[in-house]
C-alpha cells in the first residue's frame, strides 16, 4: 500500500504519522484512505471501458456510508445481500438501476423492498425463490430482471471458508437446473430472466478458477441463447484478489471477452475486498507484553470482535509498528487482543520490533470484511472510523456509546 511507509523510521498513513492520528482518536480505531480506495476503483475500472457494464462494489465488504458515497461519485453500482445494504446504497446515493441483489435466503420483505424500489436485478439461487419472486413482483405489479446465479462446480483454490463455487457449498443452481429452469420460465409471467450469474469464491489469486467457471457458463449461456435467445447480462461476481496476484486486469479482461461476445452481452462485476482491502488499517496500542516460559505475548487493544479474519480465517494480515525500530529479537512471539478466546490472535512470529507499552501498531489490509465482521462480543463497543483525505482525518463512524449499546434491551 503505497499511502502506508515509513518516513524518518515513522509510519504515515499519507501524509499524517500513525502517532499523530491516534494523539486525536482514541484506539483501537480503522482508517481508511480516499485516495487508496478512489486508485483501487478507477484502476479496475479502467480497463473495461469498451464494455456495457456495470462495477456493483460488494458491500459485505465494507458499507461504511462515508465510503460508500465515495464510490457513487465514481458511478459504481453495488451487489447488496440484505435490505439494509440496500437502503445503505441508495442512502449513498447509488441509484437502483445500478443495485443487483444477492443471497441465498432473501426474506419476503426484502424481496419486496428491493422490487418495489426499483432494484436492478435479483440474483436466484433456487428454484423455490424464484416461484416467491414470481408471486411477489405479480402483487406489486412489475416485471422483475432476474439473474440466475449457477454453480459452476469448479474448484476456486482459496480458503475452504470462502470458497463457492462448487456443488459441495450451499450456493447456486446447477448447471442441469438451471436449463430446466428455462424450459419453463413461461411460468413466471413477472420475472424477466435475462441474467447469469455465478460467483465462485474469495481472495483468488489464480486466473484458472476463472477460466473454468467461463467455460461452464459459456457453454450454459450458448445452449440457452440457441433455444431462447433471452439472456442479456453476465455477472461475473466478484472474487479477484487484491495481492499476490499472479494475473493482471488485462488478463481477465481479455478472457472475459474470449469467452463472451462484447457485442452481445453487458456485464456485472461485484468486487469487493479488490477496492477496499488496502485501504484500510486498523490502528491499536500495545497494552503490556509479557514473557511466559520463554515465549512473548503482545497484548494489544483491538480484539478478534474488532477483526476477525484471523480468528475464522487463519488470515495473515501484516502488523507494522508506529516507529520503525531495528531492536528485532528472536523470540517466539504472538500479537494477541484483549477477548477471552485463545483464537483472539493476529499474529505468530519469530521476529518482531521490540516494542514496549503505550506504542502503536497497525493492521494491514483490513479495509474489507473487518469492520462488517465486528462484534459487540465481549460487550466491546463498535469502534471509530476515520478517512483520510490529503491533511484531513475526518470520523466517518462514531465509536458506540453505551447507551447505544444497551438501548434495545428491555
Ligand atoms: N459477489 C458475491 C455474490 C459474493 O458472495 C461476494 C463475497 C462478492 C461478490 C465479493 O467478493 P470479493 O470481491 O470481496 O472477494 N468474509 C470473507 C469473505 C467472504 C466473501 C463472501 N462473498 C473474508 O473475510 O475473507
Amino acid at each position: 500500500m503505497s499511502e502506508l511507509k515509513y518516513e524518518n523510521n515513522i509510519l504515515r498513513f499519507g501524509n499524517i504519522s500513525i502517532d499523530e492520528i491516534s494523539e486525536k482518536h482514541q484506539t483501537p480505531f480503522y482508517c481508511y484512505s480516499k485516495s487508496v480506495l478512489t486508485n483501487n476503483y478507477n484502476n479496475f475500472n479502467n480497463i473495461f471501458s469498451d464494455l456495457d457494464y456495470k462495477i456493483c462494489f460488494s458491500l459485505k465488504s465494507n458499507s461504511n456510508l462515508s465510503l460508500l458515497r465515495i464510490l457513487a461519485s465514481l458511478d459504481a453500482g453495488a451487489d447488496v445481500v440484505s435490505e439494509w445494504e440496500f437502503k445503505k446504497a441508495i442512502g449513498a446515493g447509488i441509484p437502483p438501476q445500478k443495485i443487483v441483489f444477492s443471497g441465498i435466503g432473501k426474506n419476503e420483505n426484502e424481496i419486496k423492498h428491493a422490487i418495489a424500489n426499483d432494484c436492478f436485478q435479483i440474483n436466484v439461487e433456487s428454484l423455490a425463490e424464484l416461484k416467491k419472486i414470481n408471486q411477489i413482483a405479480e402483487g406489486i405489479g412489475k416485471v422483475q430482471n432476474i439473474g440466475i446465479r449457477i454453480n459452476p462446480d469448479v474448484q476456486s483454490g482459496t480458503h475452504e471458508k470462502i470458497t463457492t463455487g462448487s456443488l459441495e457449498n450451499k450456493f447456486g443452481i446447477s448447471v442441469n437446473e438451471t436449463l430446466e429452469i428455462f424450459n419453463k420460465t413461461k411460468e413466471f409471467s413477472s420475472l424477466s430472466i435475462t441474467a447469469i450469474a455465478f460467483h465462485i469464491g474469495s481472495n483468488i489469486k489464480d486466473l484458472s478458477p476463472f477460466k473454468n467457471s467461463f467455460e461452464v457458463a459459456k457453454n450454459l449461456i450458448d445452449k440457452i441463447q440457441l433455444n431462447y435467445n433471452s439472456l442479456k447480462t453476465i455477472d461475473v461476481g466478484g472474487g479477484i484478489s487484491p495481492e499476490e496476484r499472479n494475473f493482471s486486469f488485462k488478463d481477465y479482461y481479455d478472457m472475459l471477452i474470449s469467452y463472451f461476445d462484447k457485442e452481445r452481452f453487458n456485464f456485472i462485476f461485484e468486487p469487493g475486498r479488490l477496492i477496499a482491502a488496502d485501504a484500510g488499517i486498523l490502528v491499536s496500542k500495545v497494552l503490556y507484553t509479557k514473557i511466559s516460559e520463554g515465549k512473548k505475548f503482545i497484548i494489544i487493544d483491538a480484539g478478534m470482535n474488532d477483526m476477525m479474519r484471523p480468528a475464522l480465517y487463519d488470515a495473515q494480515h501484516e502488523i507494522l509498528t508506529s516507529k520503525l525500530n531495528d531492536s528485532d529479537h528472536n523470540i517466539e512471539t504472538e500479537i494477541v487482543g484483549p477477548i477471552c478466546e485463545s483464537s483472539d490472535k493476529f499474529m505468530r512470529t519469530t521476529k518482531f520490533a521490540n516494542i514496549q507499552e503505550g506504542d502503536n501498531v497497525v493492521i494491514k489490509n483490513v479495509g474489507a470484511y473487518g469492520s462488517t465482521m465486528s462484534s459487540n462480543y465481549n460487550a466491546r463497543p463498535f469502534i471509530e472510523e476515520l478517512l483520510i483525505d490529503k491533511e484531513e482525518i475526518q470520523i466517518i463512524r462514531k465509536k458506540q456509546s453505551f447507551d447505544d449499546f444497551i438501548k434495545n434491551e428491555l
